[in-house]
C-alpha cells in the first residue's frame, strides 16, 4: 500500500473507544468537545465511491480536566443502511455514478451528510448540500433530519453545507438555493434561534442560473457566499456522466463571491475573482468602515478532484495551490482592493468569537512536506497545520513530516482566554507507517514548537472534511 491509500481506507469495523497512547500533557485549560466529519465507509458491496461520496464517520473528543475521552461512528443514514442490503451503490453521487447504470434526468441527490457538522438546540448535526441529519449526542446514531424542511422550497432546492453560528446575534445561519429554470436562481437566507424557530429570513436573486455555492460567511449587515462551479443542466440530465464532471466556469470567467445584503434596501455585492480561479472557503468577513473585508482561500485554478476516484489514479491537470486571499470591497461603490498570502493551505477555521467581527487570525491545514500523493495540492493530503495573521501577511506552520498526513485545523479557545489567540490548534494526524490517526494539541501561540500532546488511536481514521470545537 503506498501512503496516500491509507487516506482513502474504511474506518475499521471496530472503532476505538479511548485514544491507546498520549505523548505529552493533555491541556488542563483545554475544555470542551471537538467534533470532526467525512468519509469513513468508501463501499457497497463491490462499488467503490470517489473520496467524496462515501458514507459520513463523525467522531468527537471530550476534554476535561486534562483528560480526553474518544468516540466515533459510521453514520446509519437511510442510504447507508440500505445500500448494506443490497451490497451495492444504489444512488447516483456527486463524483460516482453507480456502474453501468445511465442516469437519464435523475437530479436526485443523496443526503450523505459527510461534510460538515454543528451543534444545535443541544445536538450534533451532520450536513452537507442535499441535507442535515440531527445525531444523538453520545451514540451519533442518526435521529432524522433536522427540522429545516420547513424552509427548503422545493424538492430541487439545496441546503447550505456550511452553516455559521452568528456570533452577534447567537443564530444559527443558513441558505436554500432554489434553482432557477426561466427565471435565475433564488437564494434565501434563514436565521434560526436555540429552539430551531426560523426569526429571520430574506430572498435574494442570484445574476445567473445553475450556480453552485458552498461556505458562508456573516458579517454584521451581509451574507458572504462563493460561486465555486456552474453546474451544465443538460449534462446532468443526460446522465452519463458523474454531476461534479458537469460541472465548471466558461473559458476566461471570472468567479464571484457573493456580499449580500442581511437586511431589504441594500444593493447587492460581490467579488470578483481573477479568470479561473476559484473558491470553496472562507475564514471570515465583516464590516469595517463602509466596507466588508472578505478572507478567501484561491485556487488559482479549477481544483482537481480525479486524484480521489477509485482506482486512484491520477486524471487530468493538477490542481495549483490554494493561498489566503483578503478582499476588501467598498460597499459604496462597489470597489475591491486584494492583498494574497503566499502560505498554500485550504479548510480554514477562526476563534469562534470572532465570527463576523474584526480578527486577526486564521488557521488552516497547510502544504508542508511532500508525500507520496498523487495530486499534491489535494485537499485530503495536508502534511501540517498553520496560523496565518491576516493583517500582515506571517504564518507560523507546523509540520507533521511526508509520511503523516493532517486534517483541517479548528481552533479551541483556552479556558478563560485573554486574547484572540489564546487557545489550541487541534488536528488529526494518519501515520502512514504504523496506520495509525492521532488527535494532535498544539499552542496557538507556538505553532512552530508542535504538538504539547498526541493523542493515538490503535488505528487509522479516514480524513475530515471539517471540525468544530464547541
Ligand atoms: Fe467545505
Amino acid at each position: 500500500m503506498r501512503d496516500f491509500e491509507v487516506t482513502m481506507q474504511d474506518v475499521p469495523a471496530t472503532v476505538a473507544t479511548a485514544f491507546e497512547s498520549i505523548e505529552g500533557t493533555v491541556p488542563a485549560d483545554l475544555a470542551g468537545t471537538l467534533y470532526r466529519n467525512g468519509p469513513g465507509a468508501f463501499s457497497a458491496g463491490a462499488d467503490a465511491f470517489h473520496l467524496l461520496d462515501a458514507h459520513a464517520f463523525v467522531a468527537a473528543v471530550t476534554f476535561d480536566g486534562g483528560r480526553a475521552s474518544f468516540r466515533g461512528r459510521t453514520l446509519d443514514t437511510p442510504l447507508r443502511a440500505s445500500e448494506l442490503k443490497a451490497g451495492k451503490q444504489l444512488q447516483r453521487r456527486i463524483f460516482t455514478n453507480p456502474k453501468g447504470k445511465r442516469h437519464l434526468f435523475d437530479v436526485t441527490l443523496p443526503n450523505l451528510a459527510a461534510h460538515d457538522i454543528y451543534v444545535w438546540g443541544g445536538t450534533p448535526v451532520a450536513c452537507d448540500a442535499p441535507g442535515h441529519y440531527v445525531l444523538d449526542p453520545e451514540t451519533f446514531a442518526v435521529r432524522g433530519p433536522a427540522p429545516l424542511e420547513a424552509v427548503r422550497p422545493n424538492k430541487q432546492a439545496t441546503f447550505c453545507p456550511m452553516p455559521r453560528v452568528d456570533t452577534a446575534t447567537g443564530r444559527l445561519v443558513i441558505y436554500t438555493v432554489d434553482p432557477g429554470i426561466v427565471r435565475n436562481d433564488l437564494v434565501e437566507f434563514v436565521e434560526i434561534d436555540k429552539a430551531w424557530n426560523v426569526v429571520h429570513r430574506i430572498k435574494h436573486r442570484l445574476p445567473g442560473k445553475a450556480i453552485l455555492l458552498h461556505d458562508l460567511a456573516v458579517t454584521a449587515t451581509h451574507y458572504v457566499v462563493p460561486e465555486f462551479a456552474h453546474l451544465d443542466v443538460p449534462a446532468v440530465l443526460w446522465g452519463k456522466k458523474p454531476i461534479y464532471a458537469c460541472t465548471g466556469f466558461p473559458a476566461g470567467y471570472k468567479a464571484r463571491i457573493f456580499v449580500l445584503p442581511r437586511t431589504p434596501g441594500a444593493p447587492a455585492r460581490h467579488v470578483e475573482l481573477a479568470p479561473g480561479e476559484q473558491v470553496f472557503h472562507l475564514f471570515n468577513a465583516y464590516d469595517d468602515a463602509g466596507a466588508v473585508v472578505v478572507d478567501a482561500i484561491v485556487y488559482s485554478s479549477a481544483v482537481n478532484f480525479t486524484a480521489f476516484a477509485p482506482p486512484y489514479q491520477r486524471e487530468g491537470v493538477g490542481s495549483e495551490g490554494a493561498h489566503p486571499v483578503r478582499f476588501r470591497l467598498d460597499l459604496a461603490t462597489g470597489a475591491v482592493t486584494r492583498t494574497d498570502g503566499t502560505v498554500r493551505v485550504d479548510s480554514p477555521d477562526v476563534n469562534p468569537a470572532y465570527h463576523g467581527r474584526p480578527y486577526r487570525f486564521g488557521y488552516a491545514a497547510a502544504k508542508t512536506s511532500v508525500g507520496d500523493e498523487p495530486e499534491p495540492e489535494g485537499y485530503f493530503w495536508y502534511h501540517g497545520c498553520t496560523k496565518i495573521d491576516l493583517e500582515t501577511g506571517r504564518d507560523e506552520t507546523w509540520d507533521a513530516g511526508p509520511r503523516s498526513f493532517c486534517s483541517p485545523a479548528v481552533f479551541a479557545p483556552r479556558v478563560a482566554a485573554t486574547s484572540e489567540d489564546d487557545g489550541y490548534v487541534l488536528a488529526w494526524i494518519t501515520d502512514a507507517e504504523t496506520r495509525r490517526s492521532a488527535l494532535v494539541i498544539v499552542d496557538a501561540r507556538a505553532m512552530a514548537a508542535g504538538p504539547v500532546a498526541t493523542l493515538w488511536l490503535p488505528h487509522a481514521l479516514p480524513p475530515v472534511s471539517h471540525g468544530l470545537f464547541v
